[in-house]
Parts: C-alpha cells; sequence; structure tokens
C-alpha cells in the first residue's frame, strides 16, 4: 500500500525580518510531531519569485532543526508588488498561472505563506484560484490586520531602542538634538513602541501629520526648562500637515525632487528655529537585521505550530494569528488587503501623550 504524504510547500516574501526561520522551524516541527502523514517540504526560494520560476527544492526537516534563533531567511526573499502580479513579467509569464502550475508541478496539499500586507493579498489571490493556502504574519511594521502582532517587530523595537539608548550619551554630553529615523512607510507602531521605549521627547508617524512649529515650541520650552539632550524619533513616511493635503500624486512628484529622508527634512525644518545644534541619523536596515529576541522566537515558532495544526486539519484559507494573547486563526480573505495603522485615539497613543511625549499635531 502506499505512504500517505501530506506535501507542503512553504516561501517567505517581501522584506526580511528576524524570526522568519524560528517560525519555519515551529512550522516543520509542528508538522512532524502531529501529522499522521509523512511530511514532505518543499522550500520555495526567494518568495514569490520562486514559485513563479519554478525555483524549489525538496527539503529534509532536519534543515529547520538548528535555525530556531537565526536572523533571516534560510529560503531567500524577493519583492512581487501585488499590484503588478496580474500582469506579465520581464519574460512575458502570467505570474498567477505560473504559481499554480508550479503548485501542481509540485502536487502540493498546501502553500504557507510567510508575508507582510502585499504578500497576504497575493495569499488571498492564490486561494481564490483553488490553492490550499495558509499564511503567517512577518514584518517589523505590524501593520497585518487581525493579529495583535506580527513577528520581527519586537525585535525591530528593540534594536531601535537600544540605537536611541546608544546615541542619547552623546545628545547628552553635547547638548545636541537628535533626530532618528525610524522603518515604517505607512504604520507607525515600530516608531511609536521604539520611541516610547527609548524614552523619546517627540514622535512623529505617518498617521499623524505634524506641524513644524508645534515641534519647535515643545522643544524650544523642554530646553528653556533645562533639557540637555532633545530625540525625536520619526518614521519614514511621515508628512507634514500641509502635505497631508496633498493627494498621492502630488506628493510622489514633490519627494522625487530631492533625495532627502524624512530624517533629513525635519532636521532642515528645524534647523536655525530651535534653540541647539540638530543632527539626524537614519537607523536603517539593521532594525530587521540580527538574530530574533526571546519574545519573537516564541511568538513565531508557535504561529507556526498552529500553521501545522491548520494543514494537519485540512483548515485551509487561514492566517495563523496572536489575539488577545492567545494563539489563533482568522480567514484569509478577512486579513487581505487590510492595514493596519495606529490611530490617534488608540489607548497606546493616548498613554504616549500622557508621558508627556510631543507628537507634533497639538
Ligand atoms: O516592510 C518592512 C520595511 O522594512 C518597511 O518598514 C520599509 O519601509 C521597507 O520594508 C523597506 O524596504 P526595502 O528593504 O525593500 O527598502
Amino acid at each position: 500500500m502506499e505512504e500517505l504524504r501530506v506535501k507542503v510547500g512553504i516561501l517567505t516574501s517581501g522584506g526580511d525580518c528576524q524570526a522568519l526561520n524560528s517560525a519555519m522551524y515551529g512550522l516543520v516541527k509542528g508538522l512532524c510531531n502531529m501529522s499522521k502523514e509523512q511530511v514532505e517540504i518543499f522550500g520555495i526560494l526567494e518568495g514569490y519569485t520562486g514559485l513563479i520560476e519554478g525555483k524549489y527544492k525538496k527539503m529534509k526537516a532536519e534543515e529547520f532543526q538548528d535555525i530556531l534563533n537565526m536572523g533571516g531567511t534560510i529560503l531567500g526573499s524577493s519583492r512581487q508588488p501585488f499590484k503588478w502580479i496580474q500582469e506579465p513579467d520581464d519574460k512575458g509569464r502570467d505570474k498567477v498561472k505560473s504559481m499554480i502550475d508550479n503548485y501542481k508541478k509540485m502536487q502540493l496539499d498546501c502553500l504557507v505563506v510567510l508575508g507582510g500586507n502585499g504578500s497576504h493579498k497575493t495569499a488571498n489571490l492564490l486561494s481564490e484560484n483553488g490553492l490550499n493556502v495558509i499564511t503567517l504574519p512577518k514584518t517589523i511594521d505590524n501593520d497585518i490586520h487581525g493579529t495583535d502582532m506580527t513577528f520581527g517587530y519586537a525585535s525591530a523595537i528593540d534594536i531601535a531602542a537600544k540605537y536611541i539608548d546608544d546615541m542619547r550619551t552623546t545628545a547628552r554630553s553635547h547638548k545636541r538634538i537628535f533626530v532618528v529615523e525610524i522603518m515604517g512607510n505607512k504604520a507607525g507602531w515600530l516608531t511609536l513602541n521604539a520611541g516610547i521605549a527609548s524614552g523619546c521627547d517627540v514622535i512623529i508617524i505617518p498617521e499623524i501629520p505634524y506641524d513644524v512649529e508645534k515641534i519647535v515650541k515643545f522643544v524650544n520650552k523642554k530646553i528653556e526648562n533645562g533639557k540637555k539632550e532633545i530625540i525625536i524619533a520619526v518614521a519614514e513616511g511621515v508628512k507634514t500637515k500641509e502635505e497631508s493635503k496633498l493627494s498621492k500624486k502630488e506628493l510622489k512628484a514633490i519627494r522625487e525632487q530631492s533625495t532627502a529622508t524624512s530624517s533629513m527634512r525635519l532636521e532642515n525644518q528645524l534647523r536655525g528655529k530651535v534653540h541647539g545644534e540638530v543632527r539626524s541619523a537614519v537607523i536603517g536596515h539593521i532594525q530587521r537585521g540580527g538574530n530574533p529576541s526571546a519574545y519573537d522566537r516564541i511568538l513565531s515558532s508557535t504561529l507556526g505550530v498552529k500553521a501545522a495544526e491548520l494543514i494537519v486539519n485540512k483548515d485551509y484559507g487561514k492566517v495563523a494569528v496572536l489575539r488577545n494573547g492567545k494563539i489563533k486563526d482568522v480567514p484569509l480573505k478577512e486579513v487581505a488587503g487590510k492595514k493596519k495603522v495606529v490611530g490617534n485615539e488608540d489607548e497606546i497613543t493616548v498613554q504616549a501623550k500622557a508621558l508627556g511625549i510631543c507628537f507634533g499635531d497639538e
């Protein structure tokens, strides 16, 4: 009699982050321990690009054995923006059809996608096209709807907060005003939480357009009251109040005129107005780098186990999530296409304001 097998394809898509490997570790361990069938794993290389181009390999469970604490992704990743996924690639290939064909070629029972917002939209499209898909929410941005937290996020908070802690000593010695740029184009979760964790005076996020004069007034008052150093945490994708009135197209045109990033723009806007020397710094990709924090290892590996449970139960079209502190699942179609952003009235924002942090809006 032929042995029963469950065939699972795994891919990691979009910007990498810490804990992708630990999520795969949990997934493969969970599958091997829970499935009554023989588990066959296909590692799909470089995200959806590998699925489109047929770049995959059979992998042994042992290859996922020692990766719990390892950053990056052993499968590699790529960006395949959702807005172009239904257009042919540079070789004229129908990307969606190619992904479906390769899924069938591997004879998969399920495709597991570890990805962020865009990757969830593509995963949902594949699910609507009849593929069995399970997803895991990764991103340092923490902007995936339906989960309290994404993996990668907690590690990135630790890194950004440590960076600011280390920068504070120089800021204090030299009585400087530092503008520190943190990743996050549309969502300010990382900037907000790293800013709170490192005791920033000002936090500027994409969701709350800022008024330069409000920041100037706040900073100068702090300096008059004797504060030596001022640290301003600013997200990548912030806008001034005036810029927030522009259309996407108009703002894009303005941004394209200069290579200045958000921290450099704010440095220029503050220089000469605030009573001190202003310097800007960009933390950059180290926020996504290195090994995952202990919290992220736990979160991602247990989410991986949840994904394995869903596969064993043939409960496809789901996202493994953290909800009210518990590992749960939610339908993929309810998650795809929705972004979780910071609200001005959110408890965390209100509490940050009560800590005396200025958001540049009032
Ligand atoms: O989505 C994660 C993220 O790090 C964002 O915070 C950032 O805007 C973007 O990716 C940067 O992407 P890339 O590494 O492709 O420049």
